[in-house]
């Protein structure tokens, strides 16, 4: 064995959505996300009392892909990807499958954001970029141990990404980045005026 090497990685997914056809397939997705918040009233009452300055359809219509074909669409290629995240983890799931249970809209103007959480009883969770104007919030993730660094000394420089408590990944329409549902993330405040849309979504093992 070396005398240093690194152990319990934590696995990021981000890769693009399809190899083709993922610009038409992406407008596709932007006009149904517009619509959903046209005709969606509870969820943007749901909205304004739990994503401030934003619309989210979680509180209100969170199964997306059971409800419209081109997300069911979206949810077949997102299976692929997932796949090949587990694989990577080596994960046993004994006849099981990750499956998709949640899906649902977001669109954050200036000055929203979405602070610090998990995704609770979900195995895998990620995020579609449906549009990304130059500027929009990254997806930033945190340290899993960080809550266990009682009198750790923080990093010097950010020479060892790797090493750093954060990581900010950029938002990119047409991508899609895959997480295990534990590691606590955000989405800083937007600041630019434009609209960002994206598509969250949970996998759970059935
Ligand atoms: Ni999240």
């Amino acid at each position: 064995m070396k005398k240093l090497q690194a152990w319990f990685p934590t696995l990021i997914y981000a890769e693009r959505l399809l190899t083709k056809g993922g610009q038409a397939f992406n407008a596709e997705l932007l006009r149904e996300c517009q619509q959903i918040r046209e005709y969606d009233q509870p969820g943007v009452n749901w909205s304004a009392k739990n994503y401030p300055g934003g619309y989210t359809s979680y509180g209100s219509m969170d199964q997306l892909h059971r409800f419209s074909s081109t997300f069911d669409q979206l949810r077949s290629h997102i299976d692929k990807h997932v796949r090949v995240y587990a694989r990577v983890q080596d994960w046993d799931l004994r006849g099981g499958k990750l499956q998709m249970t949640d899906c649902w809209v977001n669109i954050m103007p200036r000055g929203c954001a979405h602070s610090f959480h998990v995704h609770p009883q979900a195995v895998v969770s990620g995020t579609y970029y449906v549009k990304t104007p130059r500027g929009s919030s990254g997806l930033k993730f945190e340290d899993p141990r960080l809550t266990h660094m009682m009198a750790a000394p923080a990093r010097k420089t950010a020479r060892k990404p790797e090493q750093q408590a954060h990581i900010l990944y950029p938002a990119k329409a047409t991508q899609v980045i895959l997480f295990e549902s534990w590691l606590r993330h955000e989405v800083p405040a937007s600041l630019i005026e434009e609209e960002r849309v994206s598509i969250s979504f949970n996998y759970h093992w059935l």
